[in-house]
């Protein structure tokens, strides 16, 4: 990471503190952006309620940090969501799962009133579809769903040394045209084998903070 897009991650994490009402119960998702929104939370931790967490990794970094961490089944609907993405529209439909937890990450922003995404500027794109766009996918239907995603035009790629913490395999799959990101959204999802699509259109970022080198940016 450079140490550019560093403060820019910093920038827009920082902002995101001002989306968490107090008392709340949080989601939080993963990331090197969100581990920068954890580290400026902590100082005021006591304004929370607890965290959802996205992730084996954040549900440690927050515990660390003295925030609790609840079971979704638990905690009921979420006000606020605070999590990264690996690319972002302006209309806010994201490609996300460049750390391996979007099937989380999508559950928790389908709980969520308000999903907060936090990002560099550099993530924002005219079109998504440059960042391959990972698919978590049931083990034994890897090469099934990597033949049927070739017929879309797309170059599926095992990530190798990954299993999510839902024991399941992600496809990177470059070369995609991504024109209309709710449709295909919509038809990845419906391949049998497919736990979750990275392709965050359908229920889209509600507001998308980015770090730029002029301050922040904020898209809603
Ligand atoms: C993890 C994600 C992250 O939000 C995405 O990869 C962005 O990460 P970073 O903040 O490190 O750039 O989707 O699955």
């Amino acid at each position: 990471m450079s140490a550019e897009s560093d403060a820019n991650k910093r920038l827009a994490a920082l902002a995101a503190l001002e989306f968490v009402e107090e008392g709340a119960i949080i989601g939080v998702g993963t990331g090197s952006t969100v581990n920068l929104f954890i580290e400026a939370l902590i100082p005021y931790r006591k304004r929370v309620r607890a965290a959802v967490s996205s992730s084996n990794a954040s549900t440690q970094r927050l515990l660390e940090g003295g925030i609790p961490v609840l079971d979704l089944n638990d905690a009921g609907d979420l006000g606020v969501y605070v999590d990264g993405a690996d690319e972002a529209t302006r209309a806010r439909h994201l490609i996300k799962g460049g750390g391996a937890a979007l099937t989380r990450e999508k559950i928790v922003a389908a709980a969520a009133a308000r999903f907060v995404c936090i990002a560099d500027e550099s993530k924002l794109v005219d079109r998504l579809g440059t960042f391959p766009l990972p698919i978590e996918v049931i083990p034994m239907a890897r090469s099934l769903v990597a033949r049927r995603l070739a017929a879309y035009g797309g170059r599926p790629v095992w990530r190798q040394a990954v299993v999510t913490d839902n024991g399941n395999h992600i496809l990177d799959v470059h070369g995609l045209v991504i024109d209309d990101p709710p449709a295909m959204e919509r038809d990845l999802n419906q391949l049998a084998g497919v736990v979750t699509v990275g392709l965050f259109a359908l229920r889209p970022a509600d507001v998308l903070i980015l770090g730029t080198s002029e301050g922040i940016q904020v898209l809603q």
